[in-house]
């Protein structure tokens, strides 16, 4: 089962998010508009925690930061009882201004610095997610004042192609992420650990790509990471309790999208769980699952105003928006599709193909290809759909465009959550140097 784009309409036609009529979202706080149907986002943590209790009772939700993160949205998963993953010493400090539980935040990264371990340690995070050797020759020193153990888990490429598009892979050995399995770097560096009092292993991590469907990626995964806490164990004598096997579940981002549900997803990557480990002779572990995209993708909608229209005659209609790349860089990096509507006509049908641009200076910066709409007109809105995960968190302010406003709509009550960049942020960190400060200039012939 699929879930469709969030939204119902209302009686003037227009989309309905949260309970909050956008066309009246867009007056009160501009465009480009990232809506959350907090509902929504609650609902995917709900979901994900019922799964878990019906199918795996020790099995605990990590959400992803990186798919969106702000000090309300860290309110937000913790009121709903996930954990949090962070993967730089800004989400780690976005999340300890939130007042996040340190001891239930998972810190990841590849390269992780000396200052981000120790803000990490200091802040006293739950697991700290060791990616290489490095990692582990900076980690060693900074123990030292601690009187209890730093709790580590080991990021680890279990060599799984899963399908989906080639940047967001992450499971294959050719990866830069985590310990190959290639050599026995791994297991040299687990004896180590165990001979250092103060780094206690505790857990495996993978995490094989982002936006997968296919459940064999990830029932391959656990069975390669379960043989592993095996030979682990019979290797070096380490117990290892903990399995996380890292998110990545896919979301439907237009009707040619069928992922499963997240009811599904867990049951058969707990079934694998159960299986491999009964068939290995293993306790079962504590599982810890890392979604980001499906908890809060489909929760968002970015709403944009249609400026200019241009028509080449036979060849297309290119309608712009007043954002584009600088808010959704997804389609340039990925070829990424959507579905989108007239927010303000909602009922209208959908009489003429254009292409969505944004105002990027860029041929690239195109939203949408070739793509039905009511006949378009300056001044109307557009919604693009599921735009909650990866959006606002990759957006820049190239060409100098201020990052827009995000707000959480929650029957009927819309509140912004992130405010929208002003001009005076955009120059806020500009510095000028001193022999730049009289404005000479250069007399031209
Ligand atoms: N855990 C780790 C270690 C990860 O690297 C990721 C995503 C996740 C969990 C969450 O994966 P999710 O459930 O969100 O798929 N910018 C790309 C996605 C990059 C994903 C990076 N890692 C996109 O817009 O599609």
């Amino acid at each position: 089962m699929h879930r469709q784009p969030v939204g119902s309409i209302n009686d003037s036609g227009h989309l309905v998010i949260g309970g909050c009529d956008t066309v009246e979202l867009t007056k009160q706080f501009g465009t480009p508009l990232i809506v959350l149907d907090e509902a929504v986002i609650r609902e995917s943590c709900r979901l994900y925690r019922e799964a878990f209790r019906k199918h795996y009772p020790q099995g605990q939700v990590v959400y992803a930061g990186k798919a969106f993160l702000c000090t309300a949205m860290c309110r937000l998963v913790e009121q709903e009882g996930l954990f949090l993953d962070v993967v730089s010493g800004g989400e780690l400090y976005t999340a300890m201004k939130a007042e996040f539980s340190p001891e239930k935040i998972f810190f990841h990264g590849n390269n992780k610095t000396q200052e981000e371990l120790e803000a990490a340690i200091q802040y006293g995070v739950g697991r700290i997610v060791v990616d290489n050797p490095y990692e582990l020759r900076l980690l060693e020193p900074l123990t030292k004042k601690k009187k209890k153990p730093i709790i580590i888990h080991f990021r680890v490429t279990p060599g799984v192609e899963a399908h989906t598009h080639h940047s967001i892979q992450t499971g294959q050995s050719d990866s830069k992420f985590g310990f190959s399995l290639l050599d026995d770097t791994l297991f040299k560096e687990i004896r180590n650990v165990i001979r250092f009092p103060r780094l206690k292993l505790t857990g495996l991590h993978c995490h094989i790509g982002s936006q997968i469907f296919d459940q064999k990626a990830y029932q391959k995964s656990i069975e390669v990471m379960l043989r592993l806490i095996k030979n682990i164990k019979v290797k070096t004598g380490a117990v290892v309790q903990e399995l996380n096997f890292g998110g990545g579940l896919g979301v439907r981002y237009t009707q040619d999208d069928a992922p499963p549900s997240i009811e599904e997803h867990i049951e058969i990557v707990t079934k694998t769980v159960r299986r491999e480990s009964t068939a290995l002779g293993l306790p079962m572990p504590i599982l810890y699952d890392e979604p980001g995209r499906s908890i809060v993708a489909r929760a968002g909608v970015t709403l944009y105003t249609i400026g200019s229209i241009k028509e080449i005659p036979k060849i297309r209609k290119y309608v712009s928006v007043d954002g584009g790349m600088s808010d959704n860089p997804r389609v340039a990096l990925y070829d990424a599709k959507y579905e989108s509507v007239l927010a303000n006509r909602f009922k209208e049908s959908q009489t003429e193909k254009v292409t969505i641009a944004g105002k990027c200076c860029e041929s690239g910066d195109i939203l949408q290809k070739d793509v039905m709409l009511p006949k378009v007109k300056s001044g109307d809105i557009l919604a693009l759909f599921s735009t909650g995960a990866y959006h606002y968190a990759m957006a820049s302010n190239y060409n100098r465009l201020p990052r827009p406003a995000v707000v959480l709509c929650k029957e009927g009550k819309a509140e912004v959550i992130i405010r929208r960049e002003t001009y005076d942020d955009l120059i806020a960190r500009d510095v000028v140097p001193d022999h730049l400060n009289h404005k000479v200039r250069i007399r031209s012939r």
